[in-house]
């Protein structure tokens, strides 16, 4: 059906398109719309004010209705992640260990608040629930990838290297070889 006059006429772009894509085998109900933003964030990284449009138009809800579950959960994003995600755990196991210390040494080197960007936008230190790997407390993931075993002194070593623009990729938990790395903990660096 064409618009009347003075309708908007919603512009179709290559985004739209594959975000539509995406949701179109979803039926219009409230009961998939966590799934629907699931997909978009596993694809995007992030869900945008568009995406949270073009879902809502498959799923026949309001747009406040969209917002609302993607601002109520704290696992969606609405903005570009940073280049570099750290996620810190949260868990008893990590916080009995100093995790709180390390999280802070981090920020403090990297001059920002946990869950923000730094001041360059490329990393940031996210908060994340135990991922029952505990026995490698106190931890964060570099990237998803665990680096456990840590004191605050290393968590500095780690914010410096990765605002120095070190490949996330090579670094490493202490005493081990970081992938394609040199064992980490043996260099001063
Ligand atoms: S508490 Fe941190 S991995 Fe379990």
């Amino acid at each position: 059906m064409r618009p009347g006059p003075g309708e908007r006429m919603p512009r179709e772009t290559e985004a739209t398109a594959e975000i539509r894509a995406l949701v179109s085998d979803l039926r219009p109900d409230d009961a998939d719309l966590l799934e629907a933003l699931h997909r978009v964030q596993h694809r995007y990284g992030y869900i945008s004010a568009e995406a949270m449009e073009v879902v809502g138009e498959r799923l026949k809800l309001p747009p406040a209705h969209v917002y609302g579950a993607v601002t109520y959960y704290a696992d969606f994003r609405v903005e570009p992640p940073a280049e570099v995600v750290v996620g810190w755990c949260s868990g008893p196991a990590c916080r009995l260990r100093n995790g709180a210390g390390i999280r802070d040494a981090m920020l403090a080197v990297l001059g920002t608040e946990l869950g923000e960007k730094s001041d360059d936008g490329r990393i940031a230190i996210e908060l994340q629930q135990c991922n029952g790997s505990c026995e490698r407390a106190p931890q964060i993931w570099i990237d998803g990838r665990v680096v456990g075993n840590l004191t605050a002194a290393e968590g500095v070593r780690i914010a410096r290297r990765l605002q120095a623009g070190e490949e996330p990729a090579q670094i490493g938990e202490p005493g081990v070889v970081a992938p394609g790395g040199a064992v980490e903990g043996t260099s001063g660096g």
